[in-house]
């Protein structure tokens, strides 16, 4: 028989992702993002082996910023218990972070073995995300018009209630031209669209949909706390440049398939802990004190729908090299 995970797994989880991101927060506006992403990866990995679970990292930091630390493959946890996929974002908003910018968090997320779909080399993916309420009425193939006033009926809301949050990127400049022309509001986001995705099903941010085109693991990721939460996430993946239509030739990867939130997190048990590092949609950063840290996460479980809020003081002084 598989062995269960812990009743405290998700506090477990959580306790990584502080760890991390108070270790990049200390980066925050240092203008070093390598630094940001070194020290969170290390606080990360650190309680992470200490967590009772056979983890393979199925999202890493691997293949777009050819990080060498918690890579696509890496065995994490101390390797008793079940047997788990992971998907890390140390930070997701390294550069937000490193300018002092708003928005970054440390996030992780861990389903059953063989459950996470892996993009490979295809780091970005066409991204349609909404909260419990607008689940089951979208579709990545029809227009934005026809999405937000699916989303808006579905809300109760008229298309000009409407928020509708999107990374600022030239390759999303159609949906932002949809979007106004439809007559809703546009929240622009530089970073961060883990945050972004979330922020969609969390009533008080007052975000109704996420469009646009970002980061694949960023969309696995997403789609395990929409599991959680009961939201919804559609994706394609999107190559921009001949190599990346190459790629996906070779490894047969197709272009036009929409994937559900289940193709990205397949069924069973999801887990996802996120802390915010800077002041986001619906996370505060990491506060600072003197020989203090104080940290605002929340936990999540697919089977049970459990959301918990965390906010942890922490002692620097007593808690340095533990
Ligand atoms: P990292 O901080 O992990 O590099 O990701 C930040 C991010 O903004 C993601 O939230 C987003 O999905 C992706 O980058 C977009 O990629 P790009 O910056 O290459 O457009």
């Amino acid at each position: 028989m598989t062995p269960a995970l812990g009743r405290s797994f998700a506090l477990d989880l959580a306790k990584v992702t502080e760890r991390a991101a108070v270790a990049a927060a200390h980066w925050q506006g240092r203008a070093d993002k390598e630094a940001v992403d070194q020290a969170a990866v290390d606080g990360m990995r650190e309680h992470l082996n200490t967590i009772p679970f056979d983890g393979v990292v199925v999202i890493g930091e691997g293949e777009k910023d050819h990080a060498p630390m918690l890579h696509n493959g890496e065995r994490v946890g101390n390797g008793q218990g079940p047997r788990m996929d992971i998907a890390v974002d140390p930070v997701d908003g390294t550069s937000l972070t490193a300018r002092g910018g708003p928005g970054a968090l440390s996030v992780i997320a861990v389903a059953g073995r063989g459950t996470m779909f892996s993009p490979g080399g295809l780091v970005y993916m066409d991204k349609l995300a909404v909260g419990p309420e607008a689940a089951g009425v979208i579709d990545l193939e029809a227009p934005v018009s026809y999405n937000l006033e699916q989303v808006a009926s579905a809300k109760g809301l008229d298309l000009d209630q409407l928020t509708v949050i999107v990374l600022d990127r030239p390759r999303n400049r159609d949906y932002i031209r949809e979007i106004r022309r439809a007559g809703a509001r546009i929240r622009m986001i530089g970073d961060g669209d883990v945050s972004a995705a979330i922020a969609t099903a969390r009533p008080e941010t007052g975000i109704d949909l996420l469009m646009g085109i970002g980061g694949s693991p960023e969309a696995v990721i997403a789609a395990a706390a929409m599991r959680c939460m009961g939201g919804e996430i559609q994706t394609r993946l999107w190559a921009g440049t001949d190599q990346q239509r190459q790629y996906a030739i070779r490894h047969e990867q197709d272009l036009n398939q929409v994937m559900t939130t289940c193709d990205l997190v397949g069924g069973g048990e999801a887990y996802l802990a996120a802390t915010g590092v800077t002041t986001g949609e619906f996370l505060r950063g990491v506060e600072f004190g003197h020989d203090q840290a104080i940290t605002h996460s929340v936990t999540m479980r697919a089977s049970t729908g459990t959301i918990r809020y965390i906010v942890t003081y922490h002692n620097l002084a007593r808690s340095e090299g533990r």
